[in-house]
Protein backbone atom coordinates (compact mmCIF):
# COMPACT_ATOMS: atom_id res chain seq x y z
CA UNK A 1 0.00 0.00 0.00
CA UNK A 2 1.25 3.47 -0.89
CA UNK A 3 1.38 6.68 1.38
CA UNK A 4 -0.68 8.19 -0.49
CA UNK A 5 -3.53 5.88 -0.34
CA UNK A 6 -2.94 5.34 3.65
CA UNK A 7 -3.93 9.64 3.80
CA UNK A 8 -6.68 9.08 1.34
CA UNK A 9 -8.03 6.40 3.31
CA UNK A 10 -7.53 8.39 7.31
CA UNK A 11 -9.38 11.79 5.38
CA UNK A 12 -12.49 9.31 4.48
CA UNK A 13 -12.43 7.67 7.58
CA UNK A 14 -12.63 11.12 9.15
CA UNK A 15 -15.49 12.10 7.08
CA UNK A 16 -18.14 9.99 9.38
CA UNK A 17 -19.28 11.37 12.95
CA UNK A 18 -16.13 12.34 14.44
CA UNK A 19 -15.20 15.60 13.00
CA UNK A 20 -18.85 17.40 13.99
CA UNK A 21 -17.85 16.84 17.48
CA UNK A 22 -14.67 19.40 16.81
CA UNK A 23 -16.92 21.60 14.41
CA UNK A 24 -19.31 21.66 17.36
CA UNK A 25 -16.52 22.54 19.74
CA UNK A 26 -15.22 25.51 17.25
CA UNK A 27 -18.77 27.14 16.96
CA UNK A 28 -19.29 27.03 20.97
CA UNK A 29 -16.18 29.59 21.22
CA UNK A 30 -16.31 31.75 18.16
CA UNK A 31 -15.28 35.16 20.07
CA UNK A 32 -11.73 32.96 20.85
CA UNK A 33 -11.26 31.87 17.78
CA UNK A 34 -11.53 35.38 15.94
CA UNK A 35 -9.35 37.00 18.51
CA UNK A 36 -6.77 34.25 17.87
CA UNK A 37 -6.55 35.19 14.47
CA UNK A 38 -6.34 38.76 15.19
CA UNK A 39 -3.60 38.45 17.36
CA UNK A 40 -1.63 36.09 14.86
CA UNK A 41 -1.94 39.03 12.66
CA UNK A 42 -1.02 41.27 14.16
CA UNK A 43 2.24 39.43 15.74
CA UNK A 44 2.54 39.09 11.95
CA UNK A 45 1.91 42.80 10.91
CA UNK A 46 4.67 43.99 13.95
CA UNK A 47 7.17 41.12 13.03
CA UNK A 48 7.03 42.52 8.66
CA UNK A 49 7.50 46.36 10.36
CA UNK A 50 10.40 45.46 13.07
CA UNK A 51 11.90 43.37 9.66
CA UNK A 52 11.61 46.74 7.29
CA UNK A 53 12.17 49.18 9.63
CA UNK A 54 15.69 47.40 10.45
CA UNK A 55 16.61 46.92 6.92
CA UNK A 56 15.54 50.37 5.73
CA UNK A 57 16.28 52.49 8.39
CA UNK A 58 19.16 50.94 10.22
CA UNK A 59 22.49 52.77 9.82
CA UNK A 60 24.26 50.66 6.93
CA UNK A 61 28.25 50.91 7.18
CA UNK A 62 30.25 50.90 4.11
CA UNK A 63 34.07 50.58 4.56
CA UNK A 64 35.68 53.08 2.15
CA UNK A 65 39.28 52.51 3.35
CA UNK A 66 40.44 49.45 4.93
CA UNK A 67 44.00 48.91 6.74
CA UNK A 68 44.70 45.47 4.42
CA UNK A 69 44.68 47.63 1.37
CA UNK A 70 47.02 49.65 0.09
CA UNK A 71 45.47 52.45 -2.38
CA UNK A 72 46.66 54.25 -4.85
CA UNK A 73 43.59 57.01 -4.48
CA UNK A 74 40.06 56.06 -3.87
CA UNK A 75 37.72 59.29 -4.09
CA UNK A 76 33.89 59.53 -3.56
CA UNK A 77 32.07 62.32 -5.17
CA UNK A 78 29.24 64.04 -3.11
CA UNK A 79 26.79 67.30 -3.60
CA UNK A 80 28.51 70.18 -1.78
CA UNK A 81 26.45 71.65 1.01
CA UNK A 82 24.82 74.60 0.37
CA UNK A 83 26.40 76.93 2.67
CA UNK A 84 29.70 75.64 1.64
CA UNK A 85 29.11 76.10 -1.84
CA UNK A 86 28.07 79.63 -1.84
CA UNK A 87 30.96 80.84 0.62
CA UNK A 88 33.87 78.86 -1.82
CA UNK A 89 32.41 80.47 -4.58
CA UNK A 90 34.49 83.67 -3.89
CA UNK A 91 37.70 82.07 -4.13
CA UNK A 92 38.70 81.96 -7.44
CA UNK A 93 41.12 79.19 -8.45
CA UNK A 94 39.83 77.04 -5.05
CA UNK A 95 36.42 75.60 -6.30
CA UNK A 96 36.30 72.18 -6.25
CA UNK A 97 35.43 70.44 -9.31
CA UNK A 98 33.40 68.34 -7.04
CA UNK A 99 32.81 68.16 -3.28
CA UNK A 100 33.78 64.73 -1.93
CA UNK A 101 36.68 62.70 0.05
CA UNK A 102 39.67 60.90 -1.23
CA UNK A 103 42.33 58.55 0.50
CA UNK A 104 45.96 57.75 -0.64
CA UNK A 105 48.69 55.72 0.38
CA UNK A 106 50.94 56.87 -2.35
CA UNK A 107 51.37 60.87 -0.99
CA UNK A 108 54.00 60.69 1.70
CA UNK A 109 56.82 57.62 1.92
CA UNK A 110 57.39 55.27 4.24
CA UNK A 111 60.41 57.07 5.79
CA UNK A 112 58.55 59.97 6.25
CA UNK A 113 56.07 58.58 8.22
CA UNK A 114 59.07 57.10 10.49
CA UNK A 115 60.35 61.16 10.99
CA UNK A 116 57.52 62.63 11.75
CA UNK A 117 56.17 59.79 13.68
CA UNK A 118 59.27 60.65 16.00
CA UNK A 119 58.69 64.16 16.24
CA UNK A 120 55.21 63.14 17.55
CA UNK A 121 56.56 60.70 20.11
CA UNK A 122 59.56 63.07 20.83
CA UNK A 123 57.18 66.33 21.39
CA UNK A 124 54.41 64.04 23.52
CA UNK A 125 57.24 63.46 25.82
CA UNK A 126 57.00 66.95 26.93
CA UNK A 127 53.24 67.23 28.14
CA UNK A 128 50.01 65.10 27.14
CA UNK A 129 46.43 65.47 28.19
CA UNK A 130 45.10 63.44 31.91
CA UNK A 131 42.33 62.69 29.27
CA UNK A 132 42.57 60.60 26.20
CA UNK A 133 43.23 63.13 23.94
CA UNK A 134 46.77 65.41 23.67
CA UNK A 135 47.68 67.69 20.81
CA UNK A 136 50.81 68.93 19.71
CA UNK A 137 50.49 72.32 17.46
CA UNK A 138 54.29 73.21 15.86
CA UNK A 139 52.84 76.42 14.56
CA UNK A 140 51.40 77.87 17.58
CA UNK A 141 53.70 75.37 20.09
CA UNK A 142 50.64 74.64 21.99
CA UNK A 143 51.30 71.77 23.14
CA UNK A 144 48.26 69.54 25.88
CA UNK A 145 49.92 69.27 29.48
CA UNK A 146 46.92 67.61 31.82
CA UNK A 147 43.87 69.32 31.26
CA UNK A 148 45.85 72.47 29.79
CA UNK A 149 47.95 73.81 27.01
CA UNK A 150 51.78 75.05 27.26
CA UNK A 151 54.07 76.59 25.05
CA UNK A 152 56.51 73.87 23.44
CA UNK A 153 58.48 76.74 22.58
CA UNK A 154 58.82 77.96 26.16
CA UNK A 155 60.45 75.08 27.11
CA UNK A 156 64.71 75.17 26.32
CA UNK A 157 65.35 71.37 26.48
CA UNK A 158 62.71 70.57 23.75
CA UNK A 159 64.49 72.73 21.00
CA UNK A 160 66.91 69.32 21.21
CA UNK A 161 63.88 67.70 18.77
CA UNK A 162 63.45 70.10 16.13
CA UNK A 163 66.42 68.85 13.66
CA UNK A 164 66.67 69.87 10.21
CA UNK A 165 65.51 66.55 9.07
CA UNK A 166 62.50 66.98 11.23
CA UNK A 167 61.91 70.62 10.25
CA UNK A 168 62.54 69.94 6.48
CA UNK A 169 60.73 66.49 6.35
CA UNK A 170 57.46 68.31 7.64
CA UNK A 171 57.73 70.98 5.04
CA UNK A 172 58.01 68.55 2.15
CA UNK A 173 55.07 66.43 3.22
CA UNK A 174 52.91 69.42 3.98
CA UNK A 175 53.55 70.35 0.10
CA UNK A 176 52.68 67.10 -1.05
CA UNK A 177 49.41 66.81 0.52
CA UNK A 178 48.56 70.42 -0.40
CA UNK A 179 49.40 69.14 -4.32
CA UNK A 180 47.49 66.10 -3.81
CA UNK A 181 44.22 68.21 -2.53
CA UNK A 182 44.56 70.56 -5.22
CA UNK A 183 44.97 67.70 -8.03
CA UNK A 184 41.75 65.93 -6.60
CA UNK A 185 39.40 68.59 -6.58
CA UNK A 186 40.62 70.17 -9.74
CA UNK A 187 41.88 73.52 -8.14
CA UNK A 188 45.09 75.67 -8.34
CA UNK A 189 47.36 74.46 -5.54
CA UNK A 190 48.70 78.27 -5.15
CA UNK A 191 45.08 79.06 -4.41
CA UNK A 192 44.97 77.09 -1.18
CA UNK A 193 46.64 78.08 1.81
CA UNK A 194 48.16 76.08 5.06
CA UNK A 195 45.61 77.53 8.04
CA UNK A 196 45.15 77.08 11.85
CA UNK A 197 44.66 74.64 13.54
CA UNK A 198 47.56 72.16 12.22
CA UNK A 199 48.60 69.80 14.72
CA UNK A 200 49.79 66.47 15.96
CA UNK A 201 47.30 64.26 17.59
CA UNK A 202 47.67 61.24 20.10
CA UNK A 203 44.57 59.93 21.13
CA UNK A 204 44.26 57.02 24.11
CA UNK A 205 41.45 55.29 25.97
CA UNK A 206 41.88 57.52 28.54
CA UNK A 207 38.50 58.72 30.15
CA UNK A 208 38.06 62.58 28.91
CA UNK A 209 39.01 64.61 31.21
CA UNK A 210 38.05 68.20 29.61
CA UNK A 211 36.00 68.53 26.54
CA UNK A 212 39.41 69.07 24.41
CA UNK A 213 39.13 64.97 25.20
CA UNK A 214 35.84 64.32 23.45
CA UNK A 215 36.82 63.47 20.08
CA UNK A 216 34.47 61.51 18.88
CA UNK A 217 31.39 63.89 18.50
CA UNK A 218 30.08 63.99 15.13
CA UNK A 219 30.98 67.61 13.90
CA UNK A 220 31.26 69.62 10.43
CA UNK A 221 35.06 71.29 10.39
CA UNK A 222 33.72 74.38 8.72
CA UNK A 223 31.39 74.98 11.84
CA UNK A 224 34.29 74.13 14.03
CA UNK A 225 36.60 76.17 12.30
CA UNK A 226 35.41 79.07 10.08
CA UNK A 227 39.15 79.49 8.01
CA UNK A 228 39.37 75.90 6.87
CA UNK A 229 37.97 74.72 3.38
CA UNK A 230 40.25 71.68 3.15
CA UNK A 231 40.87 69.22 5.97
CA UNK A 232 43.48 66.31 5.45
CA UNK A 233 44.78 63.72 7.43
CA UNK A 234 48.03 61.76 7.45
CA UNK A 235 47.68 58.86 9.60
CA UNK A 236 51.30 58.09 11.50
CA UNK A 237 49.48 53.96 12.82
CA UNK A 238 47.94 51.33 11.97
CA UNK A 239 44.29 50.59 13.10
CA UNK A 240 44.18 46.67 14.68
CA UNK A 241 47.96 46.65 15.16
CA UNK A 242 49.54 49.75 16.90
CA UNK A 243 45.63 50.53 18.29
CA UNK A 244 42.17 49.31 18.36
CA UNK A 245 39.16 51.43 17.83
CA UNK A 246 40.08 55.13 16.75
CA UNK A 247 38.67 55.02 13.11
CA UNK A 248 37.54 57.99 11.03
CA UNK A 249 33.83 58.21 10.10
CA UNK A 250 32.01 60.32 7.56
CA UNK A 251 28.26 59.93 8.64
CA UNK A 252 26.44 60.40 5.57
CA UNK A 253 22.59 60.76 5.33
CA UNK A 254 20.06 60.51 2.44
CA UNK A 255 16.75 61.82 5.02
CA UNK A 256 16.45 60.98 8.18
CA UNK A 257 16.10 57.59 8.54
CA UNK A 258 18.82 56.85 6.32
CA UNK A 259 22.28 57.01 6.85
CA UNK A 260 25.46 55.24 6.09
CA UNK A 261 28.48 55.21 8.30
CA UNK A 262 31.75 55.36 6.36
CA UNK A 263 34.93 54.15 7.29
CA UNK A 264 38.63 55.11 7.00
CA UNK A 265 40.76 52.66 9.29
CA UNK A 266 44.04 54.28 9.59
CA UNK A 267 47.21 53.26 8.37
CA UNK A 268 50.67 54.54 8.33
CA UNK A 269 51.54 56.62 5.67
CA UNK A 270 47.64 57.25 4.21
CA UNK A 271 46.38 60.61 3.33
CA UNK A 272 42.88 61.27 3.34
CA UNK A 273 41.31 64.50 2.54
CA UNK A 274 37.83 66.15 2.13
CA UNK A 275 36.08 69.37 1.46
CA UNK A 276 35.28 70.94 5.53
CA UNK A 277 31.26 71.60 4.83
CA UNK A 278 28.21 69.81 5.68
CA UNK A 279 28.36 67.22 2.89
CA UNK A 280 31.24 65.39 5.32
CA UNK A 281 30.15 65.20 8.71
CA UNK A 282 32.42 63.19 10.33
CA UNK A 283 33.57 61.58 13.75
CA UNK A 284 36.58 59.83 15.09
CA UNK A 285 35.80 56.53 17.21
CA UNK A 286 37.01 56.21 20.84
CA UNK A 287 40.42 54.33 20.91
CA UNK A 288 39.37 51.01 22.55
CA UNK A 289 43.59 50.40 23.30
CA UNK A 290 47.17 51.41 22.25
CA UNK A 291 47.82 54.95 21.12
CA UNK A 292 46.54 56.61 17.88
CA UNK A 293 49.08 59.30 15.89
CA UNK A 294 48.13 61.61 13.03
CA UNK A 295 48.81 64.89 11.85
CA UNK A 296 45.69 67.64 10.93
CA UNK A 297 46.48 69.51 8.25
CA UNK A 298 44.10 72.47 7.49
CA UNK A 299 44.00 74.14 4.61
CA UNK A 300 42.09 77.55 3.74
CA UNK A 301 40.90 79.55 0.30
CA UNK A 302 41.22 82.66 2.14
CA UNK A 303 44.68 84.44 2.51
CA UNK A 304 43.68 86.25 5.39
CA UNK A 305 43.52 83.14 7.07
CA UNK A 306 46.89 81.67 5.56
CA UNK A 307 49.96 80.66 8.16
CA UNK A 308 53.26 80.14 7.30
CA UNK A 309 55.54 77.01 8.01
CA UNK A 310 56.78 76.82 11.59
CA UNK A 311 59.68 78.56 12.94
CA UNK A 312 60.52 75.75 15.16
CA UNK A 313 62.26 78.49 16.97
CA UNK A 314 62.43 78.85 20.90
CA UNK A 315 63.77 82.39 20.13
CA UNK A 316 61.17 85.16 22.09
CA UNK A 317 61.15 87.24 19.45
CA UNK A 318 60.21 86.02 16.31
CA UNK A 319 58.73 82.40 18.12
CA UNK A 320 55.07 81.83 17.54
CA UNK A 321 52.34 83.07 19.64
CA UNK A 322 50.34 80.53 21.63
CA UNK A 323 47.01 80.78 20.14
C1 LIG B 1 19.11 55.40 1.37
O1 LIG B 1 20.14 56.14 0.75
C2 LIG B 1 20.84 55.41 -0.22
C3 LIG B 1 22.02 56.23 -0.66
O2 LIG B 1 21.67 57.53 -1.00
C4 LIG B 1 19.89 55.05 -1.35
O3 LIG B 1 20.57 54.31 -2.35
C5 LIG B 1 18.76 54.22 -0.79
O4 LIG B 1 17.81 53.95 -1.80
C6 LIG B 1 18.08 54.96 0.36
N1 LIG B 1 17.11 54.09 0.97
C7 LIG B 1 15.90 54.50 1.37
C8 LIG B 1 15.04 53.49 2.01
O5 LIG B 1 15.54 55.66 1.25
C1 LIG C 1 43.04 50.86 27.50
O1 LIG C 1 44.10 50.43 26.66
C2 LIG C 1 45.03 49.58 27.28
C3 LIG C 1 46.12 49.27 26.28
O2 LIG C 1 46.54 50.41 25.61
C4 LIG C 1 44.37 48.32 27.76
O3 LIG C 1 45.30 47.51 28.43
C5 LIG C 1 43.21 48.67 28.66
O4 LIG C 1 42.50 47.51 28.97
C6 LIG C 1 42.28 49.65 27.99
N1 LIG C 1 41.25 50.08 28.94
C7 LIG C 1 39.97 50.02 28.64
C8 LIG C 1 39.06 50.53 29.71
O5 LIG C 1 39.54 49.59 27.59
Amino acid sequence: MSESSVRQRKKTGTSDGKPRKAKTTQQSLPGVNQQNKMWARLVLIVGIAVVVYFTTFRTREKKFATQRETLELRTQKLDCSKLYFEEIAKYAGCIPADCGRFVSDKVVGPAEVDVLLNLAKSGFRFGRSSGGASILDLHSGALSKDTQFINIYKIPEAKAIFSAEHINTYKHVKDKIQLAVAENFKINKDALFLTHPTFFSRLTNETAKTIHDEYWHPHVDKETYNSFHYTTLLYLTDFGKDFTGGRFVFIDSAGKHNKTNVYIEPKRGRVSGFTSGAENLHHVEQVSAGVRYAITISFTCNQEHAMGDPKFSLDEDDGPELM
